[in-house]
């Protein structure tokens, strides 16, 4: 497995650090807490029970989306497309089913990796890296068949207790409101996947699905063997490794904001709060999953 320079010029804003096999790590179990909480790999159905014939997965990451509906879909010719060589290395090497293929770009830019008209593109955590949501949905829709579909997961770069509260207490409370000034230092808003049904529409889709998920950072189940049990416990590791990623690129941007030795402490208190107290303090985020059509006519 390679492993990703975060200096990468690629990696402009992207706040996460693609810079260890600990993010590939992260990612692919990160897509089994989502594929478990929303109930398989796509909320999208398909006319008949058909697989859609050209598919792509934006932003794919390690690959683990686009191979599993590669095996699923035996039908449809799927493209993982990423701006990070080393992963599409590593995809290409670790993963073989038949029609499906990897490629480096940056899908902010020309769509050269398309040469056929898509019938289903997947973007899943993609929110944060995007700049030009507008024209990269109407590029999609300009790419696709009439009928074609479009399927985008992701979240708010937010925690809340319970009760919909944000503790002045909390560690980890304090650590999203810093990562919100970060995000909002490289112009991406906090809460910008809230506004995608809105965008879909504007660029001429149709909304088909609108899902909202509580994800819970904790088990939420008596039966500590059960699925959802490991997507609370699981989850909240994840959460804890974005943070840790994240205070890397804050702490430089943020300077100002705490010392050296305050943001080693806010890590470490905001990493154990959402270990430790999850649960006591009913932490959760919430992710949205968004299905739309492109008209047929
Ligand atoms: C958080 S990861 C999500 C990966 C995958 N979609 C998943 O859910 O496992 C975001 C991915 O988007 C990729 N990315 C960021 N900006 C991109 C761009 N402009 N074009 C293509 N890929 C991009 C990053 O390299 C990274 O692999």
């Amino acid at each position: 497995m390679s492993t990703i320079k975060s200096d990468d010029s690629t990696a402009r804003a992207y706040p996460l650090p693609n810079d260890s096999i600990i993010e590939t790590r992260r990612l692919d179990a990160q897509h089994s807490v989502f594929s478990i909480r929303t109930g398989g790999l796509h909320r999208a159905s398909f006319q008949d029970n058909s697989s859609p014939a050209q598919v792509l997965d934006l932003g794919c990451g390690t690959g683990i989306w686009a191979s599993q509906f590669a095996i699923e879909n035996p039908n449809s010719k799927v493209l993982g497309v990423d701006i990070n060589p080393p992963l599409v290395d590593d995809a290409r090497i670790n993963i073989r089913p038949p029609d499906c293929s990897f490629v480096v770009a940056d899908i902010e830019q020309g769509w050269d990796f398309s040469s056929s008209k898509i019938d289903y593109i997947y973007m899943r955590m993609i929110m944060l890296a995007i700049k030009d949501w507008p024209a990269l949905l109407k590029k999609a829709f300009i790419h696709m068949n009439p009928g074609g579909q479009i399927e985008i997961f992701d979240g708010l770069m937010d925690i809340k207790a319970d009760d919909g509260s944000t503790p002045d207490n909390s560690a980890a409370i304090f650590w999203f409101q810093l990562s919100k000034e970060y995000l909002a230092k490289h112009n991406i808003a906090w809460d910008l996947s809230a506004g995608i049904p809105q965008k879909l529409t504007d660029a001429g889709f149709e909304i088909v699905e609108d899902n909202t998920y509580k994800m819970r950072l904790y088990p939420d189940s008596q039966d500590p063997e059960s699925d959802r049990a490991w997507v609370g416990a699981q989850y909240r590791n994840d959460i804890a490794d974005i943070v840790h990623g994240m205070t890397k690129r804050m702490r430089v941007d943020l300077a100002s904001r705490l010392s050296s030795e305050e943001w080693d402490t806010l890590e470490s208190n905001a990493r154990r709060e959402i270990l430790e107290e999850s649960e006591q303090r009913g932490f959760h985020t919430t992710l949205f999953v968004r299905v739309a059509r492109k008209p047929i006519v």
